[in-house]
């Protein structure tokens, strides 16, 4: 974003042991602390350098496409190299490891021996480290880890520890997410520096000294995830007319007398003052300056020299009284100039949503905003955990192979990427660059296949699997018209899974399950919804749905036979209903509607608890167009969201229903209107209703942007409190009007009381929980009692003038974008409800993989002989709070592997507890395990090596823990607790 800038970090490492020290000048040690009687001011050059937003990232590195914006971050890199060696006092710091891969590897060995110096000496420092700096609003946890875990594990094995990040750099996200802090904390991070922080926040903040804290970023985790946090003092930008970058026109320091137009005693006095006017903000007697913003630095001498000037004016003002001590320092070195101050420290146990930059301008629409994009992204996070399970549990060693999908989610988790806040031509290099990622995967995948399909003494055959990324619209064209193809599904989590594949067909199959018994399945026909959305080549009209339950972390393959007489079929009981009123019902759940498609009822049969329903459905808001009289009103855009008026339109008051019932699934299809739809589904033996929405095209023919919602009216007596999750993980308490730390002024009546739902929302009373689970990150809140509301489609015809500079409003085939989803509906007992929505959400960010392959078998029995059909990696039943978060093949015999408990304290009665669990069990097909080393999060250092900073708050607790207390471990059976993740490396026999 070009409107603000930021600043930096850094870190800091003590405790038991002694501070890191670097032989040559790296880390804490190195740091310059100012002199304790004076405001000592860090300078602290750098550049943001966003990996994609107006321009692609390859555009940003080269600096293409000027006629956009003129900037390329190679030429920031060439020319920072060459201002830092000029004068070895200098500092720099750089972040995005997107960036910075791509310049190294165009770069000579001597160039290479260079940086590896500055580095070594701490002129250069890596800050944060991740491949992007990641959006917090919409990134799921996983990719964050993988993103940073990537960046971390370049650094190291190129610079080795004197790049290790030691703290976040959240400069520019659009408001700050509490897991973050955790995670980076478990990172092993110091602390963490942001630009952005709501505008009255800032304001109640600011003359309290409050913007530098504890943040206690879990409520599971205790100390493990506390993270000194700062928010910058006016973004990331340099103070008032010190910007000396050749996009900037502030003065340069004129300091020759002869020459006209003097100006040292101005500006030396203009910036004491400011360095003044800043102190009052902050608690110690050391403030931090950001001298840099987006893509500064091409030019950097000309920021350096004028830096030196300054930095040499300001001090000689000190033999006139002046109390300012200014000098290049980094966010790190700041951050241990605080350590050092022992002050005791304010706490924070809520996070920074929602974000508004100035009064009306809530940036809660780009937790929605492209939402096809959204939903591409978490897709290829489950290719990618999956390509890595299969590498792994078949030894292949293709790690590198991989690499080009782990690289594009790194670049799709940046703050202007999977938010949707990019230019469209930006959005389609983001899916192309995930869509590039998965092609080199399957290759990946097809290798571990090859050699898992094949039976003992088989020689390995391989039939090339393939995906059919279009099943969610009914379309697999490589299966169309084939005698006999077969369905591969990898179950990605380690416990046993049931799910109801869909395989669109043109014709009737046989199909057979992995020991040769023909599947009961379903054949009903494709909804008209489905067969109109624009782009749709499949001449596919039904389409076979069966029940498929998987092993834990393996596979089935179904085998699919034509039928040599279609003739003599006997079809399955199929009973449809017409506009009339139905129940949908199985042994748990009933779900009733009337004859004109409004949902009435959800019954929980099993609890005998009852929800009801009023004018569930679909309503849109119109999006604020802007006004040129009134420009402090902004318009809704990609970023903010901003509605007309506070009152959302039903997009029809009624719809016509078809129930359909068959063994298998029961379904409500509803259509509201030529571009919206939904379809419930209660599948056998489920103990949750499937909401599938299809939305769009928008219509804007009336010259109006719609923003368009599902909101669901129940009964539930939940007052005013909602409850959504962070990056998947823990859940936050939210209030309608109201905000935790400071008094609320309700400015946005909706807006500002929407946060990003990653993966849950729910209400509750004492009775009666209704937990709504999404398939990506959307938008959403409860506007009224016992209502939620969830975005998940939006059109916009104006920009919201946050620089984007392009409205939101996506096509495709030559029409507005029809997007669909899915939302997954539970009604439970409050106490009960954490098992259902903790195993649902993780079912469906890790769902079975599908892949289709083409066999050459002349028939099923011969198949059957050459191909093993079922496989599972595991032999024993994994405990339920145990997710296996990572299963990477680092080399022949070494392995990452993270696993963790993903319930939450007190949540449940069972699964609430800590849980014992033995590694070796994940590796009973590969080898016995012969050494393990705990590592910190991202993987770039053992555990045991970790010293982080301590702090002290103003309720006298202190930061201090033990690692070794906390993290015992036994062989290779390990404990985890509730939300702990814990992260190995792993060398097999
Ligand atoms: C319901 O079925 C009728 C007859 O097959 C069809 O014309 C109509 O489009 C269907 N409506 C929905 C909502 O699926
Ligand atoms: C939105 O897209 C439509 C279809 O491509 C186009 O006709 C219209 O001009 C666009 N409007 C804006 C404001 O971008
Ligand atoms: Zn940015």
């Amino acid at each position: 974003m070009a409107k603000f800038c930021i600043v930096l970090l850094f870190i800091v490492t003590q405790g038991l042991a002694a501070p890191y020290k670097s032989s040559n000048g790296c880390g804490y040690d190195s740091c310059n602390l100012g002199k304790p009687d004076k405001l000592n001011v860090h300078i602290v050059a750098h550049t943001h350098d966003d990996v994609g937003w107006l321009k692609t990232v390859d555009q940003y590195y080269y600096g293409s496409r000027s006629e956009i914006c003129k900037r390329g971050v190679q030429y920031i890199l060439d020319s920072v190299v060459a201002a830092l060696m000029e004068n070895p006092d200098r500092r720099f710091i750089y972040v995005e490891m997107g960036f910075f891969w791509r310049w190294w590897n165009q770069q000579s060995d001597e160039m290479r021996n260079i940086v590896k110096q500055l580095v070594n000496e701490g002129r250069l420092e890596f800050i944060s480290g991740g491949w992007s700096m990641h959006d917090e609003a919409t990134t799921h946890y996983n990719s964050i880890i993988d993103q940073h875990s990537l960046g971390a594990e370049f650094l190291h094995d190129t610079f080795g520890e004197c790049a290790r990040p030691k703290i976040g750099w959240q400069i520019d996200p659009f408001g700050h997410s509490r897991e973050v802090a955790s995670l980076f904390a478990q990172m092993g991070f110091d602390g963490l520096f942001f630009g952005r922080i709501d505008y009255q926040d800032r304001l109640f903040r600011t003359p309290e000294k409050k913007l530098e804290m504890i943040w206690k970023g879990s409520a599971n985790l205790d100390r493990q995830s506390w993270l000194f946090t700062g928010v910058l003092p006016h973004g990331y930008s340099a103070p008032l007319s010190f910007c000396y970058d050749i996009m900037c026109s502030d003065p340069p320091i004129m300091d020759d007398k002869n020459l006209h137009d003097y100006n040292v005693p101005e500006r030396v006095e203009a910036f004491i003052r400011a360095a003044h006017i800043q102190s009052l903000a902050y608690a110690t007697n050391h403030i931090i300056m950001t001298m840099g913003a987006d893509f500064q630095g091409q030019n950097v001498n000309e920021n350096f020299k004028n830096l030196d000037k300054l930095i040499h004016y300001v001090n000689l003002e000190q033999v006139n009284g002046s109390n300012v001590n200014i000098f290049y320092s980094t966010p790190s070195c700041y951050l241990y100039a605080l350590n050092k101050a022992k002050k005791e420290w304010i706490t924070k146990t809520d996070d920074f949503f929602p974000y508004a930059s100035i009064p009306f301008a809530y940036w809660t629409g780009y937790f929605t905003s492209r939402p096809a994009l959204k939903r591409y992204e978490r897709y290829a996070n489950n290719i990618l955990q999956v390509t890595r399970q299969l590498n792994g549990f078949s030894q292949m060693n293709l790690r590198n192979s991989i690499f080009y999908l782990s690289e594009a989610m790194g670049i799709a988790q940046h703050h202007d990427a999977v938010s949707g806040t990019e230019k469209q031509h930006v959005a389609n290099d983001y899916a192309q660059r995930l869509s590039d990622g998965i092609d080199q995967s399957m290759e990946v995948i097809n290798a571990a296949y090859a050699k898992l399909l094949s039976k003992e003494g088989q020689t390995q055959l391989n039939v090339p699997q393939f995906l059919c990324p279009y099943t969610n619209i009914s379309e697999c064209l490589p299966i169309e018209g084939q005698a006999k193809f077969t369905l591969t599904l990898w179950n990605p989590t380690i416990h046993s899974v049931t799910i109801y594949p869909r395989v669109p067909v043109t014709q009737e199959y046989v199909i057979r399950d992995p020991i040769g018994n023909i599947v009961p399945a379903e054949y009903l026909p494709i909804s008209i919804t489905t067969k109109n959305i624009p782009g749709r080549t499949s001449s596919a009209q039904y389409q076979y749905l069966f029940q498929a339950s998987l092993p834990a972390l393996g596979y089935n393959t179904y085998y699919f036979e034509a039928r040599a007489n279609a003739n003599k079929i006997k079809r399955r009981r199929v009973k449809t209903t017409f506009n009339e009123a139905c129940i949908l019902e199985n042994e748990h759940l009933s779900i009733e509607f009337d004859g004109q498609g409004h949902l009435k009822h959800i019954v929980n049969l099993d609890k005998n608890l009852m929800v009801s329903f009023t004018a569930q459905g679909f309503y849109w808001y119109a999006s604020f167009p802007g006004d040129p009289t009134t420009p402090e009103l902004p318009a809704s855009g990609a970023y903010v969201f901003r509605p007309f008026v506070s009152e959302a339109v039903p997009v029809s008051l009624s719809g016509s229903i078809n129930c359909t019932k068959t063994d298998t699934v029961q379904k409500a299809s509803i259509v509201f209107n030529d571009w919206v739809s939904q379809e419930f589904s209660l599948f056998r033996g489920a103990t949750s209703v499937e909401l599938e929405w299809t939305v769009g095209p928008i219509p804007i023919h009336d010259n109006i942007g719609k923003e368009i919602i599902i909101r669901y009216n129940t009964n539930i007596n939940s007052g005013s409190k909602y409850y959504t999750d962070a990056n998947g993980r823990e859940v936050l308490e939210r209030i309608r009007d109201h905000r935790p730390t400071w008094p609320y002024l309700v400015d946005e009546r909706i807006s500002g009381n929407y946060y990003p739902i990653n993966s849950r929302i729910w209400i509750r009373d004492n009775d009666h929980q209704l937990t709504i689970l999404t398939d990506r990150s959307e938008g959403g809140g409860s506007m009224y009692d016992g209502s939620i509301e969830i975005m998940v489609h939006r059109r916009i015809l104006h920009d919201d003038s946050m620089g984007v500079g392009e409205a939101l409003n996506e096509t495709a085939y030559g029409t507005g974008l029809v997007v669909s989803g899915k939302h997954i509906l539970l009604v439970e007992r409050p106490e009960d409800s954490a098992r259902l929505h903790r195993v649902g959400a993780q079912q469906l960010f890790m769902h079975p993989l599908a892949t289709y392959s083409l066999p050459n078998t002349p028939s099923y029995a011969n198949y059957s002989n050459i191909y093993r059909q079922s496989w599972s990696a595991l032999s024993d039943t994994m405990p339920l709070n145990v997710h296996l978060l990572t299963f990477d093949q680092l080399t022949h015999k070494q392995y990452l592997v993270r696993v963790e408990h993903y319930f939450e304290l007190n949540e449940d009665e069972i699964y609430s507890q800590s849980v014992t669990m033995d590694l070796q069990t994940l590796f009973k097909s590969i080898g016995t395990i012969a050494n393990m080393t705990e590592l910190v999060l991202n993987a770039n250092l053992p555990l045991s090596q970790l010293h982080r900073l301590d702090w002290m708050t103003k309720d006298q607790e202190s930061s201090h823990m033990n690692i070794f207390q906390s993290y015992s471990s036994n062989g290779t059976t390990l404990t985890l607790y509730p939300m702990q993740i814990r992260t190995f490396q792993i060398t097999i026999n």
